[in-house]
């Protein structure tokens, strides 16, 4: 069975080399269908010389993989981003955050003029909520910000022992079913104390690259 999910992710994940422009300056996501993209990089030197990363994980992979880092505040521009998703309806948005990764993710997913999403086909639904849904805090806000989430009908749970690459905690939002997810990522956006909402709509991927058992569907 895992055997299987990996298998998809690594088709999926060779499929977006053919969607990166050659010499562009790539930002890249986290997680373990991406690690399959960094696997496929590190095979083909010169692929890309330059990455922008998603988070302390990706970066120790793609300088290992002898991928030289850039900082985002030096780019003025981003040609396109590259990243998996815990889940993904058919309108292309998604929940991000499984990997605690969600606001840098969020900023370059936003930074980026394409935002490729490569996922296999277990993360699609109809949806979007089955995944609890994952929010960066402001640590001394947790139980303020829990407390609005469940009068919004949520059930959050504290990533105990889990601290993000910014310094900040998560709570994994169970019980959504997220019907409008454009409009529920701009309610939970204006709660003090949140940094990130793990809802990926408002800017919801280009284009979406889904492994199955056959092949690679594009949405
Ligand atoms: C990281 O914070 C997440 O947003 C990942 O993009 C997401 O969890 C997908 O990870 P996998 O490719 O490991 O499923």
């Amino acid at each position: 069975m895992a055997a299987d999910a990996d298998a998809k992710k690594r088709r999926v994940a060779l499929a977006a080399l053919d969607e990166m422009p050659r010499d562009a300056i790539i930002g890249i996501g986290t997680g373990s269908t991406v690690n399959f993209l960094i696997e496929a990089i590190a095979a083909r030197p010169g692929l890309i010389g330059i990455a922008v990363s998603s988070s302390e994980a990706s970066s120790a992979r793609l300088r290992a993989a002898g991928v030289a880092l850039v900082d985002l505040n030096d780019l003025t521009e981003l040609s396109l981003y590259i990243d998996g998703a815990d889940e993904a309806n058919p309108a292309r948005q998604l929940i991000k955050g499984g990997g605690g990764a969600l606001t840098r993710e969020k900023i370059l997913a936003s930074a980026a003029r394409r935002f490729v999403c490569i996922v296999d086909d277990s993360k699609m639904a109809a949806t979007l909520g089955q995944f609890p849904l994952p929010i960066e805090v402001i640590p001394m806000a947790r139980a303020l910000v829990a407390r609005a989430l469940t009068a919004r009908g949520g059930r959050p749970v504290w990533r105990e022992g889990f601290i993000t690459d910014n310094g900040n905690q998560i709570l994994d939002v169970h019980g959504l079913r997220i019907t409008d997810p454009p409009a529920l990522e701009r309610e939970l956006n204006q709660i003090c104390g949140v940094v990130t909402v793990g809802l990926f709509a408002l800017r919801p991927a280009d284009l979406l690259l889904i492994g199955t058992s056959e092949g690679v569907e594009k949405r």
